[in-house]
C-alpha cells in the first residue's frame, strides 16, 4: 500500500491567505512523514472527474506571500450544502460515495477543507456520511462563529482602510462628501474595522438599522465645525432604511449585493445639495497579498489542522481563541453567523469618537440609539433602479448648517 496521504482543498470564494494554509497544510504533513495532494477547483475535484496535484516543496515554495490559491476553487457547484443562511440542502448520496472511494483508492487520512460558511457546510455533510474531514475556516467577512478571526479578513481590512485613507485626501482637497461601499454581506465587520481604521465619518452597517436623517445630520454636524468634507463607509449587506437589500437576484443561489453605495449617496446630495461621489471596492478586498497577520494565522491553522488528522480528531474546525488555536465540532461553526454587536466594544469606541452609526442624531449622546431604535423587517432585494427615495429633509436644516460652518471657518 501506498504512503498515507493528507488532502487539502480550497472552496468558495477566494481570499488572501489560501496559499499560506495550502503551505502550512504541505510542511506540517510532510515532517509527518505524509505525502500531500490538492484537489482541483474545491469540491468539484473529488469525483468525476477527480483532478489533483501532489504537493511538493518545490510548487509550493514561494507561495505564502500569493493571493489567490493554487488549487483553484468553486463557489457552490454539484457539492452545495446551503442555498443561504439557517438552511440545508442534502448533497446526492452518489456524489457522497463517489468522495469516500476517492479518498479510500489514493489512501487519505484526512481531507483538509478550507473554506466558508457553506463550504463548511459541505464538510460536515461529509464528515455525517464518514469521509474523514477537518475544516479551516476562511471569508474576509470574518462571520463565522466560533473563531475569532477568519484568515483574508484581516487582508481585505487593510485593503478597505488604505482605500479610506486615500479618499481623505481627497475629499478634505475638494470639499466633497464620499461614499464607499465595501463588502460584507451578513456582517458589517470589514466595514466597522476599515471605518475605524481609515477615519469614517459614518458606517452603515447591516446589524445597525439607519436613517438618511440622522446620516445627512451628521454631515451637517460636521459642516457646523468646520469639516466640509465627510467619508461615509457603506456595507453592502446594509439594509436600506425603507426595508430590503440591494443587488440582483440569482437563480436558485444567495443574491449578488452591490449598489447600495450609489443609492446612499444618491440620497445625501439630493437632501444636501452638496457634492457627493462614489467608490465601490468589491473584489479588490479579496485579491492581493496577505497581511502578516493573516500569513500567520493562514500557517497556524494549515499546521493545526494537519495535527487534527494525526489525533483522529475528525470533524473539527480549527479556530482561533486568541491567543491559542484550538479546534470545534464544524457542526458548531456553520450556519450561526458571528455579527456586529450593537453594543460591542468596537462600535462603543467608534461612537465615543463621534464616528456615527446613523441610528441617532449626530448631537444626541452616544447612548441615544438605544430609545431612537428604527424597525427594519424585510430583506428582498432591490435593484438600485427600484428605489424610490422619500424626501423628509428639510432644506433649512442643511442652509442653516452651512451658514453656521462658513461662520465657523
Ligand atoms: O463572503 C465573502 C464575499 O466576499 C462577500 O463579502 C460578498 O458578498 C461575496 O463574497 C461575493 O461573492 P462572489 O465573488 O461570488 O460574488
Amino acid at each position: 500500500m501506498s504512503k498515507k496521504r493528507i488532502g487539502v482543498l480550497t472552496s468558495g470564494g477566494d481570499c488572501p491567505g489560501l496559499n499560506a494554509v495550502i503551505r502550512g497544510v504541505l510542511k506540517a504533513s510532510s515532517q509527518l512523514g505524509y505525502d500531500c495532494i490538492g484537489f482541483l477547483k474545491g469540491y468539484e475535484g473529488l469525483y468525476d472527474p477527480v483532478r489533483y496535484i501532489t504537493l511538493t516543496h518545490k510548487n509550493t515554495s514561494g507561495i505564502l506571500n500569493q493571493g489567490g490559491t493554487i488549487l483553484g476553487s468553486t463557489n457552490k457547484g454539484r457539492f452545495a450544502a446551503t442555498v443561504g443562511v439557517d438552511d440545508r440542502v442534502e448533497i446526492d448520496p452518489e456524489l457522497l460515495e463517489g468522495v469516500k472511494g476517492t479518498l479510500e483508492q489514493l489512501n487519505i487520512a484526512g481531507l483538509v477543507c478550507i473554506g466558508g460558511d457553506g463550504s463548511l457546510a459541505v464538510a460536515q455533510q461529509f464528515h455525517e456520511y464518514g469521509i474523514p474531514v477537518v475544516g479551516v475556516p476562511k471569508t474576509i467577512d470574518n462571520d463565522l462563529s466560533a473563531t475569532a478571526f477568519t484568515f483574508g479578513f484581516d487582508s481585505a481590512v487593510e485593503c478597505a482602510a488604505s482605500a479610506l485613507d486615500r479618499l481623505h485626501t481627497t475629499a478634505a482637497s475638494h470639499e466633497r462628501i464620499m461614499v464607499i461601499e465595501l463588502m460584507g454581506r451578513h456582517a458589517g465587520w470589514i466595514a466597522l474595522h476599515a471605518g475605524i481604521a481609515g477615519g469614517g465619518d459614518v458606517i452603515l452597517l447591516p446589524e445597525i438599522p439607519w436613517t438618511y436623517e440622522n446620516v445627512c445630520h451628521k454631515i451637517l454636524d460636521r459642516e457646523s465645525h468646520g469639516k466640509r468634507f465627510s467619508l461615509v463607509v457603506v456595507a453592502e449587506g446594509a439594509e436600506l432604511p425603507q426595508g430590503g437589500l440591494v443587488g440582483q437576484e440569482q437563480n436558485g443561489a444567495q443574491a449578488r449585493l452591490g449598489g447600495i453605495g450609489q443609492i446612499v449617496a444618491s440620497e445625501i446630495e439630493r437632501r444636501l445639495h452638496r457634492e457627493v461621489r462614489v467608490s465601490v471596492l468589491g473584489h479588490l478586498q479579496r485579491g492581493g497579498a496577505p497581511t502578516m497577520f493573516d500569513r500567520v494565522l493562514a500557517t497556524q491553522y494549515g499546521a493545526h489542522a494537519v495535527r487534527l488528522i494525526e489525533q483522529h480528531k475528525l470533524g473539527e474546525m480549527v479556530c482561533y481563541n486568541p491567543p491559542e488555536i484550538e479546534s470545534v465540532p464544524i457542526i458548531k461553526a456553520v450556519n450561526k453567523l458571528r455579527t456586529v454587536e450593537r453594543n460591542g466594544s468596537a462600535v462603543q469606541a467608534a461612537r465615543a469618537l463621534g464616528i456615527s452609526f446613523g441610528d441617532c442624531a449626530a448631537d444626541a449622546s452616544p447612548f441615544a440609539w438605544r430609545e431612537e431604535v428604527c424597525e427594519i423587517t424585510t430583506s428582498e432585494i432591490t435593484t438600485s433602479e427600484e428605489v424610490e427615495l422619500d424626501a423628509e429633509f428639510t432644506l433649512d436644516m442643511a442652509e442653516a448648517a452651512t451658514e453656521e460652518a462658513l461662520l465657523d471657518v
